[in-house]
């Protein structure tokens, strides 16, 4: 498959682009400077010239706080972004892959959250990416949406890195242990979306088309997740801090509100693909392997 890869340089982005040749796909990947999403008419121009069979959206504005004070800017990315890539999608009769987030729910269901489940976004981030998602949906039968969360990499800002970053500063961290969630590694959602990539002919034989949940496991508080972090992390580096202390989200206001549980369920894509959880632990491993190493 030639794949367009929009927001190749981001978390996910950056790890689709470097995997694509091993699924046998050949990428082409392009972020905001080769093609801004929110410019319809450079979307239908580019995707037409560019013979891709398959678009893979992984390009969204994903500064949870920073959308409160700038929601026009995540409802253009987020919101017309997806919907100009849908549109184009339909009209060059090609499939799309888009990505989701577990802040489409409000966290207040105590089990994980299923496909079926009604959003119900706490802020503008989320707000504005469920909105793309329906857009999506409505404007183009042939599209898969990827629904992901707690995403961590090598490339870009993520939890993980601002947790080494103040590990190499404090002697105590203080981390909200009253939400819980579930870590997932970039690279290991760029392999599900490579490989359903690579499985189009099927997803169009069985009506497959849809949503699905995609996470790492176990679920884990971003207390449990950064003390996880600084343990593996002192395995290879002396690090001065001394305590991880659990403390509240009400100790910890932000600009948005954050949905207390967004355990996914995956069982929809592990029953109809075969494509299982992945550990956010050798995900981890993985990542702290790369960054040691480079
Ligand atoms: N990060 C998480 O914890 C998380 C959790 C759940 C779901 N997700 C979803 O997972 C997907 C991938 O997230 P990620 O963490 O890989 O995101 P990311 O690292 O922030 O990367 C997004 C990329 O999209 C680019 N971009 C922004 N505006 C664009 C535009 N108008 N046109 C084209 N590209 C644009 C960004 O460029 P700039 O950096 O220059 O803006 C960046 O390179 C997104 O759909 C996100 O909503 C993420």
């Amino acid at each position: 498959m030639r794949l367009a890869i929009i927001g190749a340089r981001g978390q996910v982005g950056w790890e689709l682009s470097r995997r694509a040749p091993m699924f046998g796909h050949e990428a082409l990947a392009w972020d905001v400077a080769e093609l801004d999403i929110t410019d319809a008419a450079a979307v239908d121009r580019q995707l037409a010239a560019s013979g891709a069979d398959a678009v893979v959206n992984a390009a969204a504005y994903t500064a949870v706080d920073r959308a409160e004070q700038e929601p026009a800017l995540a409802f253009a990315v987020n919101r017309d972004g997806p919907a100009h890539l849908a549109a184009a999608c339909a009209r060059l009769n090609i499939p799309l892959l888009h990505i989701s987030t577990d802040y489409v729910f409000d966290g207040t269901k105590t089990a994980p959250y299923t496909e079926d489940d009604p959003a119900a976004p706490l802020g503008v981030y989320g707000q504005s990416k469920w909105e793309g998602d329906e857009a999506v949906r409505r404007l183009l039968p042939r599209h898969l949406i990827l629904r992901v969360s707690w995403v961590f990499g090598v490339q870009g800002h993520n939890f993980v890195r601002t947790i080494l970053r103040l590990a190499r500063e404090r002697e105590e961290l203080r981390v909200v242990a009253d939400q819980q969630g579930c870590p997932t590694y970039a690279g290991d959602i760029a392999d599900a979306l490579l490989e359903l990539a690579g499985r189009v002919g099927e997803i169009d034989a069985n009506r497959a088309w849809g949503v699905y949940h995609y996470c790492g496991e176990p679920p884990i508080t971003w207390h449990g997740f950064a003390s996880a972090i600084v343990e593996m992390a002192r395995a290879r580096e002396p690090l001065p801090v001394r305590t991880v202390t659990p403390i509240t989200t009400a100790d910890y206001p932000t600009p948005a509100a954050r949905p207390a549980n967004s355990v996914l369920d995956c069982s929809r894509l592990s029953a109809r693909f075969g494509i299982r959880p992945c550990s956010w632990q050798e995900g981890l491993a993985a990542m702290l392997f790369a960054l040691y190493a480079g």
